[in-house]
């Protein structure tokens, strides 16, 4: 099929061309009428003059309602008034399918309708933007962690041991056995790094999550790195690192996008690293301060992130959690054993938590009773206490949630938007 893309045109001014889409919108003032037209790569005006086209592709313009897929053949001209900066003189309309009712109008729909049609509405522009600049961050993380040496080894989806917690499994029948969800990659990413190095998964991840919010997926894709001989200190260094490269790199590539989604960058721009850092004590001070009750070793919910958030135009890097609300795998802090040495990065404007991650328990004898106590079977991390046993070293790593970033840089009130087709407690379809 001779093919070429409405991003192509700026190259092409002059020369006949054809490009093939679907009708996003067009009108009409008697001998000319307009059609825009997209194509997966932006949207193009076509312009259709009597006289200029057979009559009867003149007269198709009734026809053509929105969705309907066709292939045009015209000349680009430039057009600095028209949407995308140039048009298409059109010569010939090939159609390949006339859509009648289609469900999604240029009418408000609610949420929930729109959800129900998430297949549609994948194709309006909003949707479409978010999308692109979802794949820019996903493209800008895997260039930063390869120049920087990481390797990436992917890992298991099936699993028969619990990362985070054995209240938010999805369980499986696996051959007469039960399988989990994998909520985490990070246990065999501690493999990974005894044997690479610097190592990083990025895949999807499961958890039953209970509460209906606007920051929880069921299904959500986490990036996670994990490094042999690094330190609390070190891991945060290289999540506020990698955080930096990729606000520049959308910010630099995904201009249109913030357009079209009318997100004010201003505060992206502020994101330059040197994040503050408080102990978690020191943010239990904060809500304190801000008149909210909050009593020492309880965990923060998403009102906590965001007033915590608020003292800070930058991410903010919580850190030294009272182990007890922290997984099992998180390293004691030698100074305060009621402490761990765990880190949470939460993003300015109340997008809550981004980053969670820290410093491993690398002591076999510790590791060994966190999982008693935590009544994990030693049977399933009999593996995992293996790398305690061979040339066990300090080790830390992170998680980053996709969805989350896409929400905070896209500026959205909901995460379900970030993903094409999200996972959530009452959302299986589509
Ligand atoms: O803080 P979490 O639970 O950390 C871990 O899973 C570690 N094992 C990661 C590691 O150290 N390798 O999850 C990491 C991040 C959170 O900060 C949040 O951004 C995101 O994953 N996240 C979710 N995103 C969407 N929906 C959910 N239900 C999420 N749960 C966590
Ligand atoms: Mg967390």
């Amino acid at each position: 099929m001779d093919h070429t893309y409405i991003s192509d045109l700026p190259e092409l001014v002059g020369k006949e061309v054809t490009l093939h889409g679907w009708v996003y919108n067009k009108r009409s003032s008697g001998k000319i009428w307009f059609l825009i037209l997209r194509d997966g790569t932006g949207l193009t005006q076509c312009v259709v003059v009597k006289g200029n086209v057979p009559d009867e592709i003149f007269e198709l313009e009734p026809d053509l309602t929105q969705e309907s897929s066709v292939s045009v053949v015209g000349i680009v001209r430039e057009d600095k008034r028209s949407i995308g900066g140039f048009e298409l003189e059109i010569q010939h309309i090939d159609v390949h399918q006339i859509v009648k009712d289609y469900p999604i109008s240029k009418k408000e729909h609610g949420t929930a309708y729109l959800m129900d049609h998430r297949h549609l509405w994948l194709r309006s522009r909003n949707q479409h933007a978010i999308l692109r600049v979802r794949h820019e961050i996903i493209r800008a993380i895997h260039d930063f962690l390869d120049q920087n040496g990481f390797i990436q080894v992917d890992t298991p989806i099936f699993t028969s041991n619990a990362c985070e917690g054995t209240s938010t499994l999805f369980k499986t029948e696996y051959f007469g056995r039960t399988a989990y969800l994998s909520q985490s990659g990070q246990l065999y990413n501690e493999a990974n790094a005894m044997s690479v190095g610097k190592t990083y998964c990025f895949g999807p991840t499961f958890r039953a999550e209970k509460s209906k919010t606007r920051r929880h997926l069921t299904e959500f894709w986490m990036m996670e790195p994990e490094i042999a001989y690094c330190d609390l200190n070190e891991d945060i260094e290289w999540a506020e690192k990698l955080i930096v490269y990729v606000i520049q790199r959308i910010l630099e590539k995904c201009r249109e996008q913030f357009e079209v989604l009318e997100r004010n960058t201003s505060s992206l721009e502020k994101v330059k690293g040197n994040f503050p850092r408080i102990s978690y004590t020191e943010a239990v001070d904060i809500l304190n301060n801000a008149g909210e009750e909050f009593e020492w070793g309880g965990d923060f919910g998403g009102r906590h992130e965001t007033i915590i958030s608020a003292q800070f135009d930058q991410p903010v890097v919580v850190h030294r959690f009272p182990a007890a609300i922290k997984a099992f795998y998180m390293k004691r802090d030698p100074e305060d054993e009621k402490l761990s040495l765990g880190m949470d990065f939460l993003a300015p404007d109340g997008y809550g938590e981004i980053v969670g991650g820290g410093q491993r328990e690398d002591d076999y004898d510790t590791l060994l009773r966190r999982l008693k106590e935590e009544d994990l079977s030693e049977e399933a991390f009999k593996w995992y206490l293996d790398l305690r046993k061979y040339g066990s070293v300090p080790h830390a790593g992170f998680g980053l949630g996709l969805e989350r970033f896409v929400t905070w840089m896209c500026g959205l009130s909901h995460l379900r938007e970030t993903i094409a087709f999200p996972r959530m407690i009452y959302r299986l379809e589509p």
